[in-house]
């Protein structure tokens, strides 16, 4: 009997001890096995390379936004071609998919800043997906302008969720601010 109550109490304990209340904060190695999606639009390169920044510091998946669409190699044919999608609200097929949305809390979502809005591909991104009641975190890289409205107008677009309102604005290389901001975000969970 008293040998019973003894295994009951250290099984009770160690089901205690291996589910701890954890946030998402945690280290690295947990986050990899948790609930964080990465997810990105690049066409340049830039904000692939925050995206990965993020993942090496946080964890998480890394989930890369690609569709079927192309772009002239002209850069200013390409910018045209962008500001006439952007205002005739264009949403460019996606061809990558994420297996399993429902298994993420938190997905942090990059964008380059295309005349001052999200890339058309993000929104594609965003509307295929229900994520009602998901912590978004934006990241968006820029070429000078900042933030303009595209955090606003990703928000506007993800009906529903929780649109962290600190969102990383920078470029590229510019990951040096990366940590103290992410220390910021994780320290709010
Ligand atoms: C079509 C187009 C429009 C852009 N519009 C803006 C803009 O309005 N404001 C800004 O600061 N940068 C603008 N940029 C610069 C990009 O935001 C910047 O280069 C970004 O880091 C590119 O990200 P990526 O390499 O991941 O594609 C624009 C770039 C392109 C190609």
């Amino acid at each position: 009997m008293i040998k019973k109550a003894l295994v009951l109490g250290a099984l009770t304990l160690s089901l205690l001890a291996g589910a701890p209340q954890k946030a998402w904060t945690q280290t690295k190695e947990e986050n990899n096995m948790s609930r964080i999606l990465i997810a990105y639009y690049s066409y340049s390169g830039n904000t692939k390379q925050v995206a990965e920044a993020i993942q090496d510091k946080i964890g998480g998946d890394l989930f890369e936004i690609q569709t079927n669409h192309t772009y002239p190699a002209e850069y200013r044919a390409m910018t045209d071609q962008v500001k006439k999608e952007i205002s005739e609200k264009f949403r460019p097929e996606l061809t990558t998919k994420v297996a399993d949305m429902k298994q993420y809390d938190t997905v942090f979502i990059g964008s380059p800043n295309w005349w001052g809005t999200i890339a058309p591909a993000v929104d594609s991104f965003i509307e295929s997906y229900d994520l009602k009641g998901k912590k978004i975190v934006p990241f968006i890289t820029n070429g000078g302008g900042g933030v303009q409205n595209t955090v606003k107008d990703l928000t506007a677009v993800c009906q529903g969720c929780h649109v962290e309102t600190n969102a990383w604005v920078g470029y590229g290389n510019d990951t040096a601010g990366l940590d103290r901001w992410l220390t910021q975000i994780t320290a709010q969970k």
